[in-house]
């Protein structure tokens, strides 16, 4: 079984995922992490996040071992992520990878915002969560405070609504709801409800 998970930034995808993983034992992919991880190699190589060509090179050669690092959740490696993602030769080099990853049984959890759509558009289980620009902001401000990170919320907002544009408005694979998704929006729920309401639609879809 294959959960798709996509969503808007600070939504909680990431949260439910790792739950959902260990829950049902599967392996989980942040397809995130790998833009995050594209566009972190851009920025130390001191190059521009919108060049095609040092950004598809970058993707070609990524360094797996880094999808973890606490140096790709800052707003900066998040907002050239978001940039490097616009570009289909960014996509395409990435493609593989996650389908690779998607298709090893006995099953997997990935979260992002086309794996529903585009990577994996015949999961079994697809998840659209989601949560107000404002709470998104909210949460991730004290997420970059909790860091250490300076933050103004004001401008968190900004980049969020910034960030929800470009990946909802680009020409490939742009972030949206599959027809066949269950959306969860997570503004007025915890964590535990969240797992909660993603069971049932898990468990519904296996019925
Ligand atoms: O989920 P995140 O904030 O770590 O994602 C970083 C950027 O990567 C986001 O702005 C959009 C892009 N992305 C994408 O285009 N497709 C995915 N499947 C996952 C992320």
């Amino acid at each position: 079984m294959i959960v798709a998970i996509d969503g808007p930034a600070g939504a909680g995808k990431g949260t439910l995922a790792k739950a959902l993983a260990e829950r049902l034992g599967y392996p989980h992919m942040d397809t995130g992490a790998l833009y995050r991880a594209t566009a972190f190699a851009v920025l130390r190589a001191g190059n521009d996040p919108e060049d095609p060509v040092v950004a598809e090179a970058a993707a070609r050669a990524l360094d797996l071992t880094i999808l973890d690092s606490v140096d790709l959740r800052s707003a900066e490696v998040g907002a050239a992520a978001s940039k490097v993602a616009a570009l289909p030769a960014v996509r395409a080099a990435l493609l593989d990878l996650q389908r690779r990853f998607a298709r090893r049984p006995p099953g997997a959890v990935l979260d992002g915002r086309d794996v529903g759509t585009v990577v994996v558009p015949d999961a079994e289980v697809k998840l659209f969560v989601t949560a107000s620009a404002r709470i998104r902001a909210h949460r991730r401000h004290k997420e970059l405070l909790a860091r250490g990170e300076t933050s103004i919320y004001q401008r968190v907002l900004a980049e969020i609504e910034a960030r929800d544009a470009r990946d909802a408005g680009r020409a490939d694979a742009p972030m949206r709801k599959a027809d066949d998704a269950v959306e969860i929006d997570t503004s007025d729920l915890s964590p535990d409800q969240v797992l909660e309401r993603a069971l049932v639609a898990i468990d519904r879809a296996r019925t």
